[in-house]
């Protein structure tokens, strides 16, 4: 019994990406609760919205696969501090994000944490793609395909468009491997399609060179 105990312990020590020894998703999710988060956002998948209609009734992005698309340092620390990722109001293409996004105390966020790192999708591989100023990835992004058209990047003097969500720092709050996942599928993820789809223009490994790219920002 005892035996199990540690054995079990150990296990949890080990687990990938498990970060903290004593995360307690259960925990984080009963503060989910509690603090309304699933009014805006929900969190068990697969993707609900099908048509224009329900993309719009949604008041915040799905969270179901947020474990396999945030970085937990990053996620940590935006849960308490929340400053806007989309330039625009979400939803709107005209409406500036106010910025007032709810917080939480650093106990809450910690355990909101460990909830959200716990929802993961199976359509996401790990360790493939590695954060990389690679060439080709950063010309498709900059001049062969419209990306910068509608995000926000760390460029020179052009620094990006304001439909897409700030890619900014995407290299410290986005897992590169969801990137590509993202990328090579969107429609999983966000079947109510809000990007061009670029399968067909991009191929796999042109898609991982911007993945790759796209993890430099910082
Ligand atoms: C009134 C609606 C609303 C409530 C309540 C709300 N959120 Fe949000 N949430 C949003 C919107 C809108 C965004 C997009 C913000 C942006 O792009 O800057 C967002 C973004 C997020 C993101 C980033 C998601 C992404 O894909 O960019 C996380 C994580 C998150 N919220 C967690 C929470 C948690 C945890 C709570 C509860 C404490 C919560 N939210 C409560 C509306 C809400
Ligand atoms: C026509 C505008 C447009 C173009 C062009 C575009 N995107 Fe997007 N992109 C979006 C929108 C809109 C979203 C998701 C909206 C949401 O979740 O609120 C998105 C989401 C993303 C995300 C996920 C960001 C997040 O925080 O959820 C990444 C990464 C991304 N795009 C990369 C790219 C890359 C790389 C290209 C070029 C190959 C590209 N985008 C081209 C509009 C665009």
């Amino acid at each position: 019994m005892r035996q199990t105990k540690i054995v079990l312990l150990v296990a949890v020590m080990l687990a990938p990406g498990s970060g903290t020894v004593w995360a307690d998703p259960a925990a984080g999710a009963k503060v989910f609760q509690v603090k309304r988060c699933q009014d805006c956002h929900y969190t068990d998948g697969p993707a609900k919205e099908k048509t224009i209609a329900d993309q719009l009734a949604k008041k915040g992005p799905e969270l179901w696969y947020a474990g396999s698309k945030f970085q937990k340092a990053w996620l940590g620390k935006w849960l308490q501090d929340p400053k806007p990722i989309r330039a625009l109001k979400y939803n709107s293409l005209t409406a500036k994000n106010a910025g007032d996004h709810p917080k939480l105390a650093g106990p809450d966020a910690a355990a909101v944490t460990d909830f959200l790192m716990s929802l993961v999708s199976k359509d996401v591989k790990a360790g493939v793609v590695k954060p990389k100023m690679n060439p080709k990835g950063r010309l498709v992004f900059t001049k062969s395909m419209p990306c910068s058209g509608c995000h926000q990047f760390p460029g020179q003097k052009f620094t990006g468009g304001l439909n897409g969500p700030s890619l900014r720092d995407a290299g410290e709050r986005l897992n590169p491997d969801w990137i590509f996942a993202y990328l090579k599928d969107a429609k999983t993820f966000k079947p109510v399609r809000q990007m061009p789809v670029f399968a067909g223009l991009l191929n796999e490994k042109d898609m991982q060179a911007v993945a790759e790219f796209v993890s430099t920002f910082k």
